[in-house]
C-alpha cells in the first residue's frame, strides 16, 4: 500500500501524478514478522528516537526499522520532520527511506540495511570490528559525506540543513560507502535565508559555537559538524574521551594545541 504525504517543498523528483509524494506503509504485523517480533538479538541500534532493529520482509529485502519509543519526547515531531525531510530525496550518500508504519500509537521508519552499521560503531566504538579503515577508505568516507551534505545545501529545494551530523549518524553499506541519516532534527532552508532561528539541538563536541550562542542554525553549523566528523576519521577516535589522561580528552583542544605548537616553531 503506499500513502500520500502531501509536502510543501515544491520538490518534483519523486512526486506522483497528483503532485504528492508516495511512501510504503507497513503494517505493524509486517514489521513484526520481519524482525521476529522487534527481537533483542534484531536490535542493530539505540538513539534519543528509540530503537532501530534488522528485518527480513517478505520479498527478501534487508531492513532497518526504526521503532519511536514511547518515552521519547519529541518524538511524533521528530517522526514528522525525518519522514518529511527524506521521503523524496535520493542520493548515493543519502539514506533511503523505503516506508513507514503509524498505526495505533506506533510511529516506524523503515530504511534501506546498511551492512556495516555507523562509523560510531566501527571506527569509533568500543565493539570489535574487524573492518580495515585505511586511507582510501577514510578518503572515500569523508568525500562521500562531503557530497550528501553539499547536496543537501545547495541541490534539492528547499535546502535542508540536517543539524546533526555525527559519527553515529553517518552510516556504512557493505563496500563502506557512507549515507548520511537521521534527519529527526533537519530543518528546510527558506528560499534566499541564510538562516533559520530554532531552540538549540545537535549533539556536544559538534554543535558550531556560534549555533550554541546565537541559536541561529545556517549551513555552516552542519559544516564546523563536518569539520569534528573529518578530525575523527582522520584520527580514529572520538572528539571526547573521559577516560584519557585530561589533556588528550577533548580532540579539539588537542588538535589546536598542536597547531599552536607547530606554528610557534615555523
Ligand atoms: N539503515 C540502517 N542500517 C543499519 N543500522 C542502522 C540503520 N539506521 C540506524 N541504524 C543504527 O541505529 C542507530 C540509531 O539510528 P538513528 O537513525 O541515528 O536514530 P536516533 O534518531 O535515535 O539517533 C545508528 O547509529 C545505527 O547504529
Ligand atoms: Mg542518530
Amino acid at each position: 500500500m503506499d500513502c500520500c504525504f502531501p509536502l510543501s517543498r515544491g520538490r518534483h523528483a519523486a512526486k506522483g501524478d497528483d503532485g504528492v509524494h508516495r511512501v510504503k506503509v507497513f503494517s505493524c504485523n509486517e514489521l513484526r514478522k520481519a524482525t521476529q517480533n522487534f527481537s533483542e538479538a534484531n536490535k542493530i541500534g539505540e538513539g534519543g528516537f528509540g530503537s532501530v532493529y534488522r528485518g527480513m520482509l517478505k520479498d527478501g529485502t534487508f531492513v532497518a526499522a526504526k521503532v519511536l519509543s514511547a518515552t521519547s519526547r519529541q518524538g511524533i515531531g521528530e517522526f514528522l520532520t525525518e519522514l518529511t525531510a527524506i521521503s523524496d530525496i535520493k542520493h548515493e550518500n543519502l539514506v533511503t527511506l523505503i516506508g513507514c508504519c503509524a498505526e495505533g500509537n506506533h510511529r516506524i521508519l523503515v530504511y534501506n540495511y546498511l551492512e556495516n552499521n555507523s562509523l560510531q560503531q566501527t571506527l569509533l566504538g568500543s565493539r570489535y570490528s574487524s573492518i580495515q579503515f585505511n586511507w582510501e577508505a577514510r578518503v572515500k568516507i569523508a568525500i562521500g559525506v562531503a557530497r550528501g551534505l553539499a547536496f543537501l545545501h545547495e541541490e534539492i529545494r528547499p535546502h535542508i540543513i540536517h543539524r546533526d551530523i555525527k559519527a553515529s549518524n553517518i552510516l556504512l553499506d557493505k563496500d563502506l560507502t557512507p549515507k548520511i541519516s537521521d534527519f529527526g532534527l533537519a530543518r528546510l532552508l527558506p528560499p534566499n535565508a541564510t538562516h533559520v532561528s530554532t531552540r538549540v539541538a545537535g549533539t556536544l563536541g559538534y554543535l558550531a559555537p556560534e549555533y550554541a550562542i546565537r541559536g541561529q542554525v545556517t549551513k555552516k553549523s552542519d559544516i564546523y559538524g563536518y569539520g569534528v566528523l573529518l578530525l575523527e576519521i582522520v584520527c580514529g577516535r572520538c572528539n571526547t574521551n573521559t577516560r584519557l589522561p585530561r589533556e588528550d580528552q577533548f580532540l579539539l583542544e588537542k588538535v589546536s594545541s598542536l597547531a599552536a605548537d607547530n606554528t610557534e616553531n615555523l
